[in-house]
């Protein structure tokens, strides 16, 4: 993991050498010491209610990076490969250079994309250096705040893409902005999230657990300042920064086997598998505990009863998805 993980940092502008190290034996000695704890304090964990979280920039997100939060996301990066037919992206890239996969997770897209564009030199970054080390050549993860200023600009990108980062960021807008500096005249940038809020054809979530889990627990993103609903913004926010050539893809992604429908049933199924494989704890456990004073015991309860909410065949929930490109004007 070492070699692959790489810790990018802001250069500040008036960084001035420190000349007392002339003729100095002890620098080696000094440097070492910064790099060791740099390096800890980036693969060190925060161990609380029996999950894993990043320890670097120590609780800027909320869910856990351990084992069974990481089999979530390799099954929701499945539920995406249905939902976009198995298509990594939807911008119409051609013969890419420099790609970027902000907030990577356990890495997986990133994987893929490097697999299918061997030419292209693929970088993941994330808070947490969960990322496996036998990946393909031509891609490398790093570990950093997407929300600090980035120090790429003298280097920009052919492709931008997030994926999932509901409930992470603070400032979208900037955000984006910062991705529109940060890729190349004519380049792409694409976001692909949610709308957290459950909703259903008949009005059949309304007044259960399942509704009232995603009522605690959006509220309480919403209250401690991140976006939980960023899907249905991101076109205003694309056009604010200045992208052209948007394109915006609604999807509908339902919770359980309960629709007719052959393609919905299975993004329901694999929606659920998602949900059930810890999701419902692992999103509620920090954010209520930290910010709202919950027992471990009562978050669990409730995830436990909206768990079982989203079993029944009466109940019949699904949300909102998008995915979202757009250009950087060519001049
Ligand atoms: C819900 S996961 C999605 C992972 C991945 N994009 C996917 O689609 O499978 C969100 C990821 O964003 C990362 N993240 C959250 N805030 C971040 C930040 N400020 N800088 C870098 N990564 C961040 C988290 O560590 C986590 O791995």
């Amino acid at each position: 993991m070492a070699e692959q993980t790489t810790v990018t940092g802001n250069v500040p502008a008036n960084a001035q050498a420190d000349n007392s190290y002339e003729n100095d034996s002890s620098y080696g000695d000094e440097l070492s010491s910064y790099s060791s704890s740099l390096t800890s304090s980036v693969f060190d964990y925060r161990h609380e209610n029996g999950r894993r979280y990043h320890k670097y920039r120590d609780g800027s997100y909320l869910l856990p990076n351990d084992e069974s939060e990481n089999d979530r996301l390799d099954m929701f990066h499945e539920l995406c490969l249905q939902l976009l037919d198995h298509q990594l992206y939807l911008a119409p890239i051609q013969n890419p250079q420099r790609v970027i996969d902000l907030g990577t997770g356990t890495g997986i897209w990133a994987i893929d994309f490097a697999d299918e564009h061997p030419d292209a030199e693929v970088i993941g970054c994330d808070l947490s250096p969960i990322q496996p080390t036998l990946v393909p050549p031509n891609l490398k993860f790093f570990v950093d705040d997407i929300e600090s200023e980035w120090a790429e600009e003298n280097n920009p990108f052919d492709f931008i893409h997030a994926r999932y980062l509901t409930g992470s960021i603070r400032d979208f807008e900037r955000l984006i902005e910062q991705c529109y500096r940060s890729v190349k005249p004519g380049g792409w940038v694409e976001f692909q999230d949610w709308d957290v809020y459950p909703n259903s054809p008949d009005g059949s979530v309304d007044g259960t657990w399942f509704r009232q889990y995603y009522d605690e627990v959006s509220g309480a993103f919403e209250e401690a300042g991140y976006d939980v609903r960023p899907g249905i913004k991101l076109e205003q926010w694309f056009k604010d920064a200045g992208f052209v050539n948007i394109h915006v893809e609604k999807f509908i992604v339902p919770h359980g086997v309960w629709p007719k429908d052959k393609h919905l049933k299975k993004l329901g199924a694999w929606n659920q598998a998602q949900g059930e494989a810890s999701g419902f704890e692992s999103v509620a456990l920090a954010i209520l505990t930290r910010y709202k004073k919950w027992t471990k015991e009562e978050v669990l309860v409730l995830a436990a009863k909206a768990r079982a909410d989203g079993r029944k065949s009466e109940i019949h929930p699904m949300f909102d998805f998008y995915v979202v490109y757009g250009q950087r004007p060519e001049n």
